[in-house]
């Protein structure tokens, strides 16, 4: 009987060794401990015994029960805690997914629109594919005329192309509206530039443009001085330089005090206190004439403004190129 015993002990830890799931474990246990199982009929059996041997065998039995018992329980325990852990817990809080934003150059265009809407301004729009007529002819700069040159421009026809500025729009609304017109014109223009820090080959301008009866050029210093405060804050000062654009007589160009020194001079602005913004200028008779307003009793500004600068000046960013590359350690930063 004592080898019997101890053979039940190794086939039952041979097994128990090999077990894959908790279900092999508990087939394991009722075939050695069940009722029917050899350790059972070992202890029916022990009444068979010789009274002297009767206690020490009974002894080995209970021993190897208690073995058979604890390997058992062990065996249980490791499928247990492994199952637990491949279960799903739903009760976890789920992944967040990541939430969007909107783009610098939107973040700015939406500030742009909302000083000048608070003006009076209301939002138009017109296609990126114009027509020579609409980008050049309408707007005073006719064919062969020197200033074409300014614009490297790229062409679909010989007619159709991609718009170069915002101010066809000028054109669109004049010819679908009598005044007074006071209208700003977002969006995306074109030009054969090779990119770098500065240069992209297209860009976002936003036109101005507002006509009546005694609009003066003191209207326009008004209304880009209060933007320039608006958007960069009060002490920021506008200057205005003499130039030269076919649809406005007399032009200027404008510049702000530089966002970074606030005109003191630094580094960015060159040592001038001075940023270039763009153009602007009094709506020329000819660009009037072009829609069919009366120039002797109407009279107009019109002004231009790059938004991937104003965007650049506002969050600090000196490289344009960085606005469309998609690159999202740059585009999370805003
Ligand atoms: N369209 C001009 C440009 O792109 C800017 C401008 C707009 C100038 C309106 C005067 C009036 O450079």
């Amino acid at each position: 009987m004592e080898q019997e015993i101890q053979r039940i002990r190794e086939n039952f830890f041979q097994e128990i060794q090999q077990v894959q799931s908790a279900k092999d474990v508990e087939a394991v246990r009722v075939k050695y401990l069940g009722r029917k199982g050899p350790v059972q009929q070992l202890f029916k059996q022990l009444g068979t015994l010789n009274p002297e041997d009767r206690p020490r065998v009974g002894k080995l039995l209970n021993t190897l029960r208690q073995e058979l018992e604890t390997a058992v329980k062990e065996k249980q325990q490791q499928f247990k805690t492994r199952e637990k852990r491949e279960r799903i817990d739903l009760s976890l809080p789920g992944r967040k997914p990541p939430v969007g934003r909107k783009h610098p150059l939107t973040q700015t265009l939406d500030e742009i629109k909302a000083i000048f809407t608070a003006m009076g301004f209301t939002v138009a729009d017109g296609p990126e594919v114009e027509t020579d007529y609409y980008n050049f002819e309408a707007l005073n700069i006719p064919k062969n005329h020197p200033s074409r040159n300014m614009q490297d421009t790229l062409y679909i026809t010989e007619d159709i192309l991609l718009r170069t500025h915002t101010s066809p729009v000028q054109i669109r609304t004049m010819q679908s509206q009598q005044p007074p017109v006071r209208i700003i014109a977002p969006g995306r223009v074109y030009r054969r530039d090779t990119p770098d820090a500065s240069h992209s080959p297209f860009f976002h301008q936003v036109e101005g443009l507002c006509v009546d009866h005694g609009i003066s050029f003191a209207d326009l210093k008004a209304v880009i001085s209060e933007f320039a405060r608006k958007m960069f804050g009060t002490d920021i000062k506008v200057r205005f330089r003499p130039s030269f654009f076919p649809f406005t007589e007399p032009s200027l160009e404008y510049d702000f005090n530089c966002v970074f020194c606030r005109g003191k001079g630094c580094k960015v602005c060159k040592y001038t206190g001075w940023m270039e913004i763009s153009g602007a200028g009094m709506v020329d008779p000819n660009v009037f004439k072009a829609v069919g307003y009366d120039p002797e009793t109407i009279t107009g500004y019109a002004f231009g403004m790059g938004v991937d600068r104003i965007a650049m000046l506002k969050f600090g960013i000196d490289d344009i190129r960085l606005f469309f590359e998609n690159d999202m350690r740059f585009l999370t930063q805003f």
